[in-house]
């Protein structure tokens, strides 16, 4: 993707906010800190994105597929998927340029967010969009809980699932079942969307780990993986998906520069989208 460093905004970012809600910069900017207020007084977890209040913008709009994205929403039948929805700001850009909320879906792995998102971010405004919460990592027989995407008919339902910011939280395994479910979801000639933070250099499958993020209250993360844009494209391949793009973009990573974090692996921005090509006929 040609894209600079300079283009990408300054932290925290609040511009689709200011517009979504009609405010100012200055109220914005203190919703901001409400938000993460409230998520350490209730010993709840600030991703670093969350930290570096990256969340008063949206992201959607960014990735190279977006204007495409826009012209499938036209279809009466498109319906549209965003994992790792947090506060639902993406899901807000989608609405505000045109998208009918019925076409949209929501899922996160707790409704913590998206709580605070309308309570506090969005002031009491809540979208009427399709909004399921629990984990998308899990494979299909591996506990005795409904299986995400089959209970809720999600099966060959999407036209396009969105994941931002989220493989880089989550273990090898835990990684390959996310995608794994993303494309079950998908219906045949369905798009993947998003982007995660990856690495420069690799260190082998199994060692490109650093330390978990702190999860859910009572929940412990393992230890996450970090895709190269060769192994993250290997694996879209692997799974089935065609017309793999993941491009390194030169926007900066807070913390890229922190040893203790990072370990010897080199931060690197990972821009990725993927096709369910069509089923060929029998
Ligand atoms: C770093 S935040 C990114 C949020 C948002 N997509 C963005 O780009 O700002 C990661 C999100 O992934 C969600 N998440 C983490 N593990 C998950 C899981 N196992 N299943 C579903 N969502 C998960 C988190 O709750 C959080 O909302």
């Amino acid at each position: 993707m040609a894209d600079s460093a300079s283009a990408w905004p300054e932290i925290p970012e609040v511009e689709f906010l200011t517009k979504y809600s009609n405010i100012s910069k200055e109220e914005a900017l203190a919703r901001i800190e409400q938000v993460k207020d409230a998520l350490r007084r209730d010993g709840q977890h600030l991703y670093k994105c969350i930290e570096h209040g990256t969340f008063g913008n949206s992201k959607i709009n960014r990735h190279p597929f977006y204007r495409q994205l826009l012209e499938l929403s036209r279809s009466p039948d498109f319906r549209f998927l965003e994992l790792g929805c947090c506060f639902g700001v993406d899901t807000r850009k989608l609405i505000h340029d045109g998208v009918d909320p019925a076409k949209l879906s929501v899922s996160d792995l707790s409704d913590v967010y998206w709580n605070l998102g309308r309570d506090i971010l969005f002031a009491g405004d809540e979208p009427s969009v399709e909004r399921v919460f629990g984990d998308f990592t899990t494979a299909e027989s591996s506990s005795d809980l409904p299986h995400i995407v089959s209970a809720h008919g999600w099966v060959e339902k999407f036209d396009a699932v969105s994941a931002f910011a989220i493989l880089h939280c989550l273990s090898k395994e835990q990684t390959d079942q996310f995608l794994v479910n993303c494309f079950q979801s998908l219906k045949w000639g369905g798009n993947l969307i998003g982007w995660c933070v990856g690495t420069l250099n690799s260190a082998g499958s199994t060692t490109n780990v650093m330390t978990p993020t702190k999860g859910l209250p009572g929940r412990e993360e393992r230890p996450r993986f970090l895709h190269t844009a060769d192994s993250l494209l290997l694996y879209l391949h692997s799974i089935g998906f065609s017309q793999v793009r993941v491009t390194v973009s030169l926007r900066h990573i807070p913390g890229a520069d922190n040893a203790s974090y990072f370990g010897e692996l080199k931060p690197s921005f990972l821009v990725f989208s993927a096709t369910k090509l069509k089923k060929p006929a029998a």
